[in-house]
């Protein structure tokens, strides 16, 4: 019996690729492991958004080489979106001489064949550039999926991005925009609720743009109506949508499917207009503020969360202080912040006055306590309001449910209510989690 190792780093689209890696390997016959020790086979299925976990690949794949030498049956594989540039594919080649198998996001379905070769003793390096199919169609449709949880489920709605903001590698490694049919995801989605599941969250890294490169007239709204009918599905989720294709219908689908969960993920990156705009955003800062009046006029009491990058170059202090000001303005429930990342190929990596890593750091720590300040207090005044929770799981001295807001709730209960709808009042709130009691 073979085993194998997977680690995934970056974002839900990786998460759900090494759902699809995971069922294909168990089709093969491998079983899971946890230890690296143990594999036969260990994948990395990879992220190049931002340099640091980039490095974390090349280190921990220098020191697998000693698990070789140990079991020369072991391969060694890379995946995901880094292989996808053709530098970083050459550098790892002439750094990581020992990696048996290297694939990219586009030809995951490839991966039996591939490691039928590997196994056989080849060093196998096969990266498409982009996804070989017609419109609508999915080479991951007929592939094995193996979830974790019986609960949630991510459901790809549309592959790719074509927006090219200037600091992001991600339109080089996942190619251009391609939505899958209403049909196909419908599909998924019942036949998800046949199996108990109650929840989910539908992927693509602009949904808002869904429907667009398909012939067929549909948007992201009408996919929504659709799925809302679903008898048996309790929440559903989406992440990520653009602030820039966030139109009234949209807004609208929020505010009146009784399935769409009251959380927006809408990620702002900037509080400057100047800075926006070399980002390459297609909106303002007044564009914004407006959109989220809108947002919390039509679905009040929504969470909204949000990505920030700090030390974006030639980011001034006034460019910073006008992130700052946005961050208190919208008081958002939390936020994703990161320091800007150079990536090779992209226009923001060539652009002058990169900013000293010093300062990017001071920016980021201030960034983080306003912020913390701001979600300290939204989750203060959520102590004795009404949530509906869905039971996710077990802790320690109870269960653990998710409100529809998407925060975690520690609660006192019985196993038997794992998977059902609860109503609980909140009696207490920590920095991240909060707690309450059955009502
Ligand atoms: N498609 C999503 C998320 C893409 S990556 C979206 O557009 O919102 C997730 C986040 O990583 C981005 O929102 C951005 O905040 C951050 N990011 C992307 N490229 C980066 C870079 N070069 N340096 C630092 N952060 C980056
Ligand atoms: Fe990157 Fe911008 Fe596309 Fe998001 S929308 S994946 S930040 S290019
Ligand atoms: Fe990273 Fe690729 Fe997602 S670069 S953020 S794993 S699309």
């Amino acid at each position: 019996m073979r085993r194998f190792y997977l680690k995934t780093m970056g974002c839900q689209m990786n998460d759900h690729d090494s759902e699809v890696i995971t069922g294909i390997l168990l089709s093969l016959g491998y079983q899971q492991t946890e230890e690296v020790e143990e594999a036969d086979l260990i994948l990395y299925n990879t992220c190049c958004v931002r340099e640091n976990p980039e490095r974390k690949v090349y280190g921990h794949i220098t020191a697998f080489r000693r698990l070789k030498e140990q079991n020369p049956e072991l391969r060694i594989g890379i995946c995901g979106c880094m292989p996808q540039q053709k530098q970083e594919l050459q550098k790892m080649l002439e750094k990581l001489p020992h990696v048996d198998l290297i694939f990219g996001t586009h030809n995951i379905h490839r991966l039996p064949e591939l490691l039928e070769r590997a196994n056989s003793g080849e060093q196998v390096v096969e990266v498409w550039d982009e996804s070989q199919y017609e419109e609508g169609q999915d080479f991951r449709d007929e592939l094995p999926v193996q979830r974790t949880d019986g609960l949630k489920a991510f459901v790809n709605v549309i592959y790719g991005c074509t927006n090219f903001c200037t600091y992001c590698i991600v339109p080089y490694t996942r190619g251009r925009e391609h939505s899958r049919t209403p049909e196909k995801i419908r599909e998924d989605v019942l036949g998800l609720v046949g199996d108990g599941y109650k929840e989910i969250t539908l992927l693509g890294q602009n949904v808002n743009a869904y429907g667009k490169d398909l012939s067929e007239q549909t948007s992201f709204s009408d996919l929504l109506g659709d799925l809302n009918s679903i008898e048996g599905l309790e929440r559903i989720r989406f992440t990520t949508s653009h602030p820039r294709d966030m139109g009234p219908e949209l807004i609208s689908s929020l505010a009146n499917l009784d399935k769409v969960c009251e959380h927006l993920h809408l990620p702002v990156q900037a509080g400057s207009t100047s800075l926006l705009r070399r980002m390459n955003r297609g909106y303002t800062r007044e564009y914004y503020l407006e959109l989220v009046e809108k947002i919390r006029k039509a679905v009040p009491g929504i969470s909204l969360t949000t990505d920030l990058i700090v030390g974006f170059p030639g980011e001034t202090d006034e460019d910073f202080e006008a992130t700052l000001s946005l961050v208190r303005e919208v008081a958002f429930d939390s936020a994703f912040t990161f320091i800007y990342s150079p990536r090779e190929g992209t226009p923001a990596a060539r652009l002058p006055n990169q900013i000293p890593e010093e300062l990017k750091k001071e920016r980021i720590y201030e960034l983080i306590r306003v912020q913390n300040e701001i979600s300290d207090s939204i989750m203060r005044r959520m102590i004795g309001t009404r949530q509906e929770l869905l039971v996710e799981g077990r802790s320690k001295d109870g269960l653990i449910g998710r409100t529809r807001t998407n925060r975690q709730v520690h609660f006192a209960g019985g196993v038997e209510l794992l998977g059902s709808l609860v109503d609980v009042e909140i009696t207490h709130a920590g920095t991240w989690s909060l707690q309450g009691r059955i009502l």
